[in-house]
């Protein structure tokens, strides 16, 4: 099959070339692929962290070509959303039953491509955040492609959303277009009594975004775009008068039970119009190194999808 090959030779990291077809255990189903979407997590660490040869990959769209010898799943010719550590970037994947989600007929598999890891992210940060209803959440990094679901998402759980970008100016309305009630330019222009934070930067922001929690507020601790280390000032973490029981959590999307049920009411909302899959950039495998250039240079804000023809 042809998949996308991490190769250090070049200078994104990555060449079309063939790989062997993958053999799926009895649990998973065979996809041929149709689109697939890039994250900044793989292109950042997993591309640079691999070896020659490999096929990383964690979103793919297309649809299923041999269903699971166990005889859970989906069965062929369903149109599938999926998600696994690697091998989204070729032309089939073999991927567990429980990393599905069902996708409806009229969608359009490039835009679902973008839901496992972005979406499935803030849908399930939320859920671990608590109720939404009527809360003041903060996103950081919120023109990235998980800070734009999570936008949409905490909008649509009833929350008063605040966004973060570091160009208001430039990315306002299209972050108050998707749901945000604010715009801010970083975590210090928020006011104090957050219910809750969904940080997709760390260093200097997590820690000011944790300092504007209030009582019982939540920071889900997702992203670390910056790199930076958190350094928390002497007085940070002591309970004082409205900023009692604050809490901050490390999330992993990979650790999360039940996603098939996530990636399939989140393939709903996307191809119904409720999500919007904010897509910034699209081209066939062979444009894959601009993308990734994009992606690394802070360039592309949104999602990147590559479609497999
Ligand atoms: N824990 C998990 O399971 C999980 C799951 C998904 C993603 N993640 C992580 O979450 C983060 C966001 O992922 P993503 O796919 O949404 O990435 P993305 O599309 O690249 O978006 C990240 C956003 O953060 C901002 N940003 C980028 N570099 C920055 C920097 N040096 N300083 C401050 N802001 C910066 C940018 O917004 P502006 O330019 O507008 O400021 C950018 O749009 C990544 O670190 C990713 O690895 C973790």
């Amino acid at each position: 099959m042809r998949a996308l090959l991490v190769d250090h030779s070049v200078p994104s990291g990555l060449r079309l070339g063939e790989a062997p077809d993958p053999i799926p255990a009895s649990d998973q189903v065979l996809v041929r692929v149709a689109a697939t979407s890039l994250n900044f997590g793989e292109v950042r660490h997993g591309i640079a962290n691999a070896e020659d040869g490999t096929v990383l990959g964690w979103d793919a769209a297309g649809v299923v070509v041999q269903a699971a010898a166990d005889g859970s799943g989906p069965p062929v010719g369903t149109r599938v959303v999926t998600l696994a550590w690697a091998g989204g970037w070729a032309e089939l994947r073999a991927v567990s039953t429980d990393m599905i989600g069902i996708v409806p007929e009229h969608a359009d598999l490039g835009a679902i491509s973008t839901i496992p890891v972005a979406a499935a992210t803030a849908l399930r940060a939320l859920d671990r955040m608590g109720p939404t209803l009527g809360r003041r959440i903060l996103v950081t990094g919120a023109t990235g492609g998980t800070g734009r679901y999570a936008v949409q998402l905490a909008r649509l759980g009833g929350a008063y959303v605040i966004a973060s970008t570091g160009d208001p100016a430039r990315h306002g309305d299209a972050l108050r277009a998707l749901g945000a009630h604010e715009v801010i330019r970083s975590p210090e222009e928020a006011d104090p009594g957050l219910d809750g934070v969904l940080d997709m930067v760390g260093g200097q922001q997590l820690v000011t975004a944790f300092d504007r929690l209030g009582d019982g507020g939540t920071l889900i601790a997702i992203g670390h775009a910056t790199e930076e280390g958190e350094r928390f000032p002497f007085g940070a973490l002591i309970n004082s008068e409205g900023r009692q029981d604050r809490s901050l959590v490390t999330f992993w999307l990979m650790y999360c039970r039940r996603l098939d049920r996530s990636l399939t009411w989140l393939a709903e909302q996307v191809a119904d119009g409720v999500l919007s899959p904010e897509i910034a950039w699209r081209g066939g495998w062979d444009d894959a190194p601009e993308a990734v250039s994009a992606l690394l240079e802070r360039r592309l804000h949104g999602k990147a999808v590559l479609d497999l023809t």
